[in-house]
């Protein structure tokens, strides 16, 4: 007789404290409450008919099968090209380059590559939420670090308290989302003489490299040489170009880091959209396309602000991102994930409670709002905005 099995449901989860994300759960409100939704992050226009064309003539062209693991060459090029113009750092198109499946497949990658069971990742707070559980599914023990206050200063001190010989990877993420702000010269310089002397690899979450607002500026760990001997850092093709449903970005690292990433992208995906790839290798001939982004998206983080001005919303304008912090401290108590709960239900907003990236205890009463949105959206939520403010 065969012998009784338990059934699946006794199956340990590899996530065990994987909820479904604060994504979904806002978008399923908005979506039950007909909300304006400013919680996920991308835009509600189209991406450039150009850019689209492009596709359709690689598909009609014949680019449909498998491109090389690493992506087409006149791609990796104009990648390694567009690096040294704007971080005056060269990688080697053929050994120090890929592209990947959005930057979240690229921040996988990395991760897989190098975690092993026992090593620690540190992690700030707030945090975009692919990071933690990849590193778990790898083994490894994601040790956070909370980025202080409303205006999410990193501690460096606290950075380098919990470095020890276990320290495998530590994440950055500037621009930073959800926070809008950017890392200084300063903090980058403190993080290279932190990592000098160690083995710790840096992963760099760059993917809205090119959403930065005003005189700031984005500084690429790839444009500080310390870092960039040890960094793989992972761009977006979909934040940067409007079209995050086709998830495209690549990673760029030293070789000794990438001949490791390879190894992983085989037997994962092998390699990435084909047509979109040779697409992209000719749109980013006209380096305009990306370096007009600020000054497009600084008009909708303006025009939101303009409109929320005589409100009793607090606001220090996003230095970079598509995102733009309220303080409501002035209006209500309530903590973040209830208020922005009552604003979907009662008038019709949705939006991001800053607190589920953060640590617990660290509810300052914000929320995220996303102004990759058209102006009448954006007109739209104001208007909900000033209406609650009173
Ligand atoms: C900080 C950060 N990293 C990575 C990603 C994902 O980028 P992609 O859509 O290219 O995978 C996002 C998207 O929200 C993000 O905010």
């Amino acid at each position: 007789m065969k012998k009784q099995m338990p059934g699946l449901e006794s199956l340990p989860s590899k996530l065990p404290r994987s909820k479904t994300s604060i994504f979904t759960v806002m978008s399923q409100m908005a979506h039950k409450h007909n909300a304006v939704n400013l919680s996920q992050g991308y835009p509600n226009f189209e991406t450039d008919q150009r850019l689209k064309d492009l596709v359709a003539n690689a598909m009609n062209d014949g680019y449909n099968q498998y491109a090389p693991l690493a992506g087409i060459p006149a791609l990796r090029n104009e990648i390694v090209k567009k690096v040294e113009t704007l971080h005056a750092h060269s990688y080697n198109m053929d050994t120090e380059v890929t592209v990947t499946n959005g930057a979240t497949q690229a921040l996988f990658l990395a991760i897989t590559a190098f975690i092993n069971p026992g090593d620690e990742v540190i992690v700030l707070k707030p945090a975009y939420d692919s990071y933690e559980p990849a590193i778990e599914l790898n083994g490894g023990k994601p040790v956070p670090v909370q980025l202080k206050g409303k205006d999410f200063t990193p501690d460096w001190n606290e950075v380098e308290d919990k470095i020890n010989s276990k320290t495998r990877m530590i994440i950055i993420n500037t621009p930073h989302n959800p926070s809008g702000r950017l890392f200084t010269k300063e903090d980058m310089q403190r993080l290279e003489k932190l990592l000098k002397g160690t083995n710790i690899i840096l992963l760099s979450d760059e993917v809205y490299e090119h959403i930065v607002f005003e005189d700031h500026r984005h500084l690429s760990a790839s444009s500080f040489a310390g870092l960039a001997k040890r960094a793989i850092v992972c761009a977006s093709f979909g934040k940067t170009f409007h079209n995050t449903g086709w998830k495209m970005g690549y990673c760029v690292a030293p070789e000794i880091l990438m001949k490791e990433i390879h190894k992983v992208q085989e037997v994962n995906v092998f390699c990435v959209n084909h047509p979109m790839q040779k697409a992209y290798s000719e749109y980013l001939k006209s380096p305009e396309h990306y370096l007009d982004l600020g000054k497009f998206y600084q008009q909708k983080r303006d025009k939101f602000l303009s409109l929320l001005k005589d409100t009793r919303f607090g606001m220090k304008p996003s230095e970079g991102t598509y995102f733009q912090l309220l303080d409501y401290s002035e209006i209500t108590d309530e903590n973040d994930v209830d208020f922005s709960k009552r604003l979907i239900t009662k008038h019709g907003l949705a939006s991001i409670p800053v607190s589920v990236f953060s640590m617990p205890g660290n509810d300052h009463l914000q929320l995220r709002f996303c102004f990759a949105k058209k102006d009448e959206t954006l007109e739209e939520a104001a208007a909900i905005l000033q209406k609650i403010s009173g």
